[in-house]
């Protein structure tokens, strides 16, 4: 078996995916058609031109855009749904999602719905092809910690469903300190609690996220390797990091791939593994990040075995679970 074939074959667990970011430019034209909303392209080689982004900033205004066309919960079904197939055809086994329900309430959208549309997918696909999974609701940043508060209590009706909260959107000049007292009550009602963090901000936006915030995870945390004590703290603690190789490139945190610095992640022990964050419009689902970042870094077998296994010791799945997985990859890895 090739590194590329253990790459495809192996169980992976894809813990940073936003599902509003698997909005594919096909399904986008379809949704809004059928629930005729105006969007600002005349055809799929426009959206594709427009997807060209000089940082995070740019590509959020059309992220959002491109979520008017969501309005029922059968469009949030339908859009989980069109994941769930990408989990089986990439054998992703385990999917921790982030969803963004203020993009959508602040239109005029109920909670309810757009919870029930991407559960409901979720627990479909439970059923009928046993994927495991957890719900993460991101508070957006660049707006008020009171507005976050709201969609707590609105989120605390659905506490069954969703397991824990994150925080995303613009990360410069709205740092997690913005959000001490709205992560301190979701704690208080049970929700674990993620943020992204070191993306383009500072390290000290990742120090804030573990020190006020109690993360049990950051998102990206790429920018951590510029401060050294950091990395002490996040490899001694084993931190996880949920690394997205293709997404920085298209958002220039870095020029190319051959300049990511997972590899330097790694090689500092780091609790990093690849995810692909909004993978219809970084180019890619998690297999392709995982066969580009390979080629990209030269990346050996044992390297990304090591990405694999820490996809699940980073999750959030039960002990046993995790461990049955890991001697899955195992198994496979002693083919090659
Ligand atoms: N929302 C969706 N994708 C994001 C990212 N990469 N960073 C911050 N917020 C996001
Ligand atoms: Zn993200």
């Amino acid at each position: 078996m090739s590194l590329l074939e253990f790459i495809k074959k192996s169980p992976k667990a894809e813990l940073h995916l936003h599902i509003e970011g698997t909005l594919e430019p096909e399904q986008m034209f379809v949704l809004a058609k059928r629930n005729n909303i105006q969007i600002p392209f005349k055809n799929i080689n426009e959206v594709k031109k427009a997807y060209n982004f000089s940082n995070l900033e740019s590509f959020l205004k059309i992220y959002y855009e491109s979520a008017k066309v969501l309005i029922k919960e059968q469009d949030f079904f339908d859009l989980t749904w069109a994941y769930a197939l990408k989990c089986k055809e990439d054998n992703i086994v385990h999917a921790e999602i982030f969803f963004d329900p203020q993009t959508h309430t602040d239109r005029g959208i109920d909670f309810d719905i757009v919870i029930n549309g991407i559960y409901k997918a979720l627990k479909k696909a439970e059923k009928e092809f046993s994927l495991s999974f957890k719900i993460i609701m991101c508070f957006l940043r660049h707006l008020d910690e009171k507005e976050g508060f709201k969609i707590l209590d609105q989120a605390l009706a659905h506490k069954d469903k969703i397991y824990g909260v994150g925080l995303d959107s613009s990360e410069t000049g709205n740092p997690p300190s913005k959000f001490e007292k709205l992560f301190r009550k979701a704690e208080e009602n049970n929700f674990i609690t993620v943020a992204h963090a070191g993306e383009e901000g500072p390290p000290e936006y990742i120090w804030e996220a573990l020190n006020l915030l109690n993360v049990k995870r950051i998102d990206h945390g790429i920018q951590c390797l510029k401060d050294e004590k950091l990395v002490e703290k996040l490899s001694k603690n084993k931190i996880p990091l949920t690394v997205c190789p293709l997404s920085n490139v298209k958002l220039r945190v870095f020029n190319k791939l051959e300049e990511h610095n997972l590899k330097k992640m790694l090689d500092k022990k780091l609790m990093v593994m690849v995810n692909s964050d909004d993978p219809a419009y970084f180019g890619g689902y998690l297999n392709q990040n995982l066969i580009e970042t390979q080629l990209a870094l030269n990346l050996s077998q044992d390297e990304i075995k090591t990405l694999l296994v820490n996809s699940f010791k980073s999750s959030f799945l039960s002990e046993e679970r995790k461990k049955e997985w890991i001697n899955k990859i195992c198994e496979i890895s002693k083919k090659l």
